[in-house]
């Protein structure tokens, strides 16, 4: 089977190890097994660690993920039961799991873009006509509602968009989203929510689509709003129908998640408030100085993110978004990842929720550079 090189992962394989400072990285301040226990409450620490798994045998453990895990997930959604939720190897898995259960050759499917190539490649591979509909930062980077109409026809199967967006960080408000299923014309609608739940205000902080729309589908995992990438542990939650097709493709590439990831996963995802609450002071602090430094720099332009972990600026430099990154690295080790793995040149997609004083180092640093390359 024919799949297209995914462009982001490659960039990272081969670039990362290079860099001395690394904004092409979109997770928050990952947080170690003692930072999450001391977050979940416990005070004894290592002793707890050591209590609970020591003699916890290693099999394959719960198949579908323990009860546990599954009602911590669920208390994430207002309306769905034990019924409506698979667990899955990260969102990367989820995603996959969701366009192999239900594209076929000759559907249509619409992916909004930029977004995870997994969005458009994946059911590009498995023969659907996939139509892109491209954000715009005129339209602050959301999706045009006229436009994604005019591409909807009887055959589309499903439509799928990530929001809180990666890369721009713009948010799809439930009002739009109101508006969106309106005209999706019975289609699926997966929307990739990994940046879900670290926004203070409120019009940002996003029902889930399982909770909007009958043929809504939720993909989700820890990696992003959770800052637990390590814990390779993501679901999807949606109908009970769409759910049991999954499940019968999962038997074929996942089996169960290993059971520590399952155990700290629960943990986590039973402590949300307070990660989130740690991740949004973190993510605002690194919005102020991003914010500030757009103000001074004048061969950057971009659209302020309203949510997710990452901006996507544009830069009016007579280079290629390959070109400058390679340079970049080259000069000064550091590391963007460039537009074009995302299929728009001329932007680079930085993270800015890591630490605040290396992002202003690094910030100054790029605008020197700039300086001596425009
Ligand atoms: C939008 C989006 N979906 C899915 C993934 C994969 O997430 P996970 O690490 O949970 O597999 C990423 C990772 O960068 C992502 O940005």
């Amino acid at each position: 089977m024919h799949i297209d090189k995914f462009k982001v992962e490659e960039w990272f394989n081969e670039y990362e190890p290079k860099a001395k400072y690394n904004l092409a990285d979109i997770c928050i301040d990952s947080m170690s097994i003692k930072e999450l226990l001391e977050i979940g409450g416990n005070e004894e620490g290592r002793s707890f660690v050591l209590k609970e798994l020591y003699n916890k045998k290693l099999g394959y453990g719960d198949i579908q993920g323990s009860q546990r895990l599954k009602e911590a997930i669920l208390s994430m959604y207002n309306s769905q039961t034990l019924e409506n939720i698979t667990v899955t190897h990260g969102a990367i898995g989820a995603n996959e799991l969701v366009y192999k259960a239900l594209v076929e050759k000759g559907d249509e499917v619409i992916s909004i873009l930029p977004a995870y190539q997994q969005h458009y490649s994946i059911p590009e591979s498995l023969g659907a006509n996939v139509k892109k509909l491209l954000l715009k930062p005129e339209n602050n980077w959301l999706p045009d509602i006229n436009e994604l109409k005019s591409l909807i026809s009887p055959k589309t199967k499903l439509i799928s968009m990530t929001n809180p967006n990666n890369p721009t960080g713009s948010v799809i408000t439930d009002d739009l989203m109101k508006e969106i299923i309106s005209v999706s014309n019975g289609a699926y609608i997966l929307v990739d929510e990994v940046y879900r739940g670290i926004v203070s205000d409120e019009k940002y902080n996003t029902t889930s689509i399982a909770d909007l729309y009958e043929k809504g589908i939720s993909t989700s995992s820890l990696s992003k709003a959770f800052s637990l990438a390590g814990l390779r542990v993501g679901w999807v939650v949606t109908s009970k129908n769409v759910i049991n097709n999954i499940n019968h493709h999962r038997e074929y590439n996942t089996i169960s998640v290993s059971i520590l990831d399952d155990y700290f996963a629960s943990i986590a995802i039973e402590n949300k408030e307070k990660i989130f609450e740690r991740n949004i002071i973190k993510r605002e602090k690194g919005l102020e100085i991003l914010k500030d430094w757009l103000k001074t720099e004048s061969h950057i332009s971009c659209v302020i993110p309203n949510g997710a972990t990452s901006a996507f600026i544009h830069y009016d430099l007579e280079m290629s978004s390959y070109d400058l990154c390679k340079k970049l690295l080259k000069d000064t080790g550091i590391l963007f990842l460039p537009g074009e793995t995302l299929e728009m040149d001329k932007f680079l997609r930085m993270g800015y929720c890591n630490n605040p004083e290396k992002l202003k180092i690094t910030l100054n640093l790029f605008s020197d550079w700039m300086k001596n390359n425009s």
